[in-house]
């Protein structure tokens, strides 16, 4: 296991785009680690779920509200990290286009953001976590021992996230998945609050052309440990 210069160990902070393959990399760097992997995407999108599920108006105080209430939380289970709204396993139900295309709404709120950054720093305080998401390093985890920022190109963004939806029945073009990157980009860039953003001192890794265990290896090797 690897230990930062305090003895204790490691934050990893991994932020990028959308289908920059973050997820992906972030939970084999983490198993390779042998650390906790923290999606905190997900949380967002548990929230948007949510509010889905419960069928209120999409108004920004019912957002505010409905995250307010639920209890998100990110469990392992068999080794695997379930993602929990109240009692509920949304593990597969947030990937839908209906959550995808309301979440970055969601992640726009301050109220929201505060109750899941919360959560994320309470989750991070005793190290050992790979944390992937849009403003770790510059806003959750400041302090990371590593910051990366994963990204590639809108072309093999877009390729990437076609393939993963097309397995789960997605219907639309590839056209139309490219612009919902790209709208999902800019509303997560130029939002108000902690927007996506690279640090100056974030490693830019460009995985264009890469493959996973390319990336990885990488990952590991700003991690300290190239193995
Ligand atoms: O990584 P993802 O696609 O599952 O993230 C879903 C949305 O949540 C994304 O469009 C932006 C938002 N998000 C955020 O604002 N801050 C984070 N730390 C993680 C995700």
């Amino acid at each position: 296991m690897i230990m930062g210069e305090n003895g204790m160990k490691k934050t990893v902070a991994i932020d990028g785009p959308a289908g920059a393959g973050k997820s992906t990399i972030a939970k084999l760097a983490a198993e390779k680690l042998g650390y906790i992997y923290i999606d905190t995407g997900a949380m967002y999108r548990a929230v948007a779920w949510k509010v889905i599920d419960a069928g209120v108006e999409k108004t920004d105080g019912n957002i505010v509200e409905t995250a307010q209430k639920l209890d998100v939380r990110l469990r392992s289970i068999g080794g695997a990290v379930r993602v929990f709204a109240d009692d509920t396993d949304v593990t597969e139900s947030i990937r839908t286009p209906e959550v995808t295309a309301l979440v970055s709404k969601v992640a726009q709120l301050g109220p929201v953001r505060e109750k899941m950054v919360e959560l994320q720093r309470a989750m991070a305080k005793d190290g050992g976590v790979v944390m992937d998401g849009r403003d770790i390093a510059s806003n959750v985890l400041p302090n990371a021992d590593v910051k990366i920022f994963l990204t590639a190109s809108i072309e093999e963004r877009t390729r990437r996230r076609w393939k993963e939806m097309k397995a789960k029945g997605y219907d639309g073009t590839m056209e139309q998945l490219r612009e919902e990157i790209i709208a999902r980009d800019k509303a997560d860039s130029e939002r108000a609050i902690s927007p996506l953003v690279r640090v100056p001192e974030a490693a830019l890794l460009d995985t264009t052309g890469m493959t996973i265990e390319e990336v990885v290896q990488k990952v590991m090797e700003l991690c300290g440990d190239g193995r």
